[in-house]
């Protein structure tokens, strides 16, 4: 972990619970999971869930919420599309943006992502900036041109006391998913490749108030040992977060 960072554990939902589900999942967890300073939880529910989600959260300011994408502006004919400044309003304080199924089966752009991240912090968001590189990526040797590449694309034009404020995600796609999570080893490396660009671009003390989760096949028997890994400095869930109990215990790795 970075100095002074305090250890994220997010839950991506992706296209899983409705608003039943999503009360059922809050009154569970909220009952096995006592309030804690030492962890920031957060929770990227549907979109359609964020007001179930609020509600069943109204006791519980220390469990936090955000959206899975937003788009980068503010209001328009975007059919399907959200604002960032709307999920503000719905409740969201953060917003994941270029998660690598947005890249890969949406087509989003590295460009994209860029406008994203800058529209998210004008509306009070934090970004929960993802990014990872394909297995064929990384058998070509290309692991650093891309995930660097992606980061750069990110903070493009954002000032530093900004992107400071961000929160940065690694993700490999071959982790995502498949059950074959990278290694801790694999992880620091691509971490500190990470936190390496993000010094070059806004200095170390602000790079290490950045902290970069790690995702991709994160379950409670492997995230302990993720989260010990030099520069891991919390997870993004995805699977085993659908599950109250399994939830619950990554957050207490
Ligand atoms: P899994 O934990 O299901 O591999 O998903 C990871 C992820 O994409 C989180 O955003």
């Amino acid at each position: 972990m970075a100095a002074f960072v305090k250890p994220v554990i997010a839950g991506n939902w992706k296209m899983h619970k409705g608003p039943s589900q999503t009360r059922e999942f809050f009154s569970r967890f909220i009952e096995l999971r006592e309030a804690t300073a030492d962890r920031t939880i957060l929770f990227f529910p549907p979109a359609v869930s964020l007001a179930a989600a609020v509600e069943a959260l109204a006791g519980r300011p220390d469990l936090l919420l955000g959206v899975q994408n937003s788009h980068w502006e503010r209001e328009g004919a975007f059919t399907g599309e959200i604002s960032p400044g709307m999920a503000r309003d719905a409740g969201a304080r953060f917003a994941l943006i270029g998660h690598s199924e947005r890249r890969h089966l949406f087509g989003e752009t590295n460009e994209e992502v860029g406008r994203k991240v800058a529209a998210a912090f004008e509306a009070g968001l934090t970004p929960v900036v993802c990014v990872g590189e394909t297995l064929e990526e990384r058998e070509a040797g290309r692991l650093e041109e891309v995930i660097l590449g992606q980061l750069d694309a990110a903070i493009e034009g954002i000032a530093p006391e900004l992107v400071a404020q961000m929160i940065l995600a690694y993700e490999p796609v071959w982790a995502i998913g498949t059950g074959v999570n990278a290694t801790p080893e694999d992880a620091a490396d691509a971490h500190g490749r990470l936190r390496r660009r993000l010094a070059e671009r806004i200095g170390d003390d602000r790079a290490a108030e950045v902290p970069i989760l790690y995702g991709g096949s994160v379950k409670p028997n492997n995230a302990q040992a993720l989260l010990a890994a030099p520069d891991v400095d919390g997870l993004l869930v995805g699977g085993a977060s659908l599950d109250p109990e399994s939830f619950a215990a990554i957050t207490r790795s």
